[in-house]
């Protein structure tokens, strides 16, 4: 019989149990090792070449610890910075995530959507050449957010942002209103933003698609675990945080419900 599978699945924080969660719904039979980098947190407004060293080491170390079968960067500003220079210092295979917009383009109606990112992700030359290459006909506004990581975080911790403050944050997704700049779908191009759903749903100017690519992710997960026969649930999944903290009580509760 052969052995399960470990999957390293790695963030900044605790933005990645949004992929984390789909990958377990498509393989519950692989062992999960999930790496947070909440000392280097928040990585959305960092200069990017000390980013990719300490991306590059901190993921590095816990290939070296966990010996994964596979990595899933389950983060959009470390994937559209880092993903080649991970993939050059390291032979597993990586999945990284990055912002959606040819689903998004495809699916849009009004032909204009917006993506939702950290000031990084963003502005990175990688989002635009997405852009350039699968946007076609669509409109694509660009909405760099310097504080939704941090709400998420705060979300998941217990210590919810305001409705003030989360609105600010999303409302230049849409525009000046319909008709004339009708946003129909939004790219969520950070793992940390699904947590955040049912507050944006709640907060949103007029009903739109919210575009989580973790189910894409799940996909291409299970895709290249396909060799692997599945076997039955094995052990819990293990969490660990580089600042070495041991997390907060309504945070462990947090943790408790995505099996940790
Ligand atoms: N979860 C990360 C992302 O997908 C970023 C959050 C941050 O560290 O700023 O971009």
């Amino acid at each position: 019989m052969s052995e399960a599978a470990t999957v390293l699945i790695f963030d900044s924080g605790v933005g990645g149990l949004t992929v984390f969660r789909e990958v377990v719904r498509a393989r519950p039979d692989a062992r999960y090792i999930y790496v947070a980098d909440d000392a280097g947190f928040p990585y959305g407004n960092q200069p990017e070449a000390a980013l990719i060293a300490r991306i590059v080491d901190v993921v590095g170390k816990a290939i070296a610890e966990h010996k994964p079968d596979l990595v899933v960067i389950a983060c959009n500003t470390a994937s559209t910075l880092a993903l080649a220079q991970l993939r050059a210092a390291y032979t597993v295979p990586f999945v990284g995530t990055v912002p959606a917009i040819k689903p998004a383009c495809a699916q849009s109606k009004s032909k204009r959507i917006a993506v939702l990112g950290t000031q990084s992700t963003v502005s990175r030359e990688y989002t635009r050449a997405l852009i350039r290459e699968f946007a076609g006909d669509c409109d694509v506004v660009l909405v760099g957010s310097p504080k939704l990581a941090t709400y998420a975080e705060m979300e998941l911790a217990g210590t919810p942002a305001s409705d003030a403050d989360i609105k600010s944050e999303i409302a230049p997704c849409f525009g000046e209103g319909p008709p004339e700049h009708y946003t129909d779908t939004i790219v969520l191009a950070c793992t940390h933003y699904p947590l955040l759903l049912d507050r944006f749903r709640a907060l949103q100017a007029w009903p739109v698609d919210w575009l989580d690519p973790a189910p894409a992710i799940a996909r291409r997960v299970a895709d290249l675990l396909r060799e692997r026969p599945p076997g039955p649930v094995g052990e819990r999944p293990r969490i660990f945080f580089t600042s070495g903290r041991a997390p907060a009580p309504h945070l462990a509760g947090a943790l408790a419900q995505y099996g940790f």
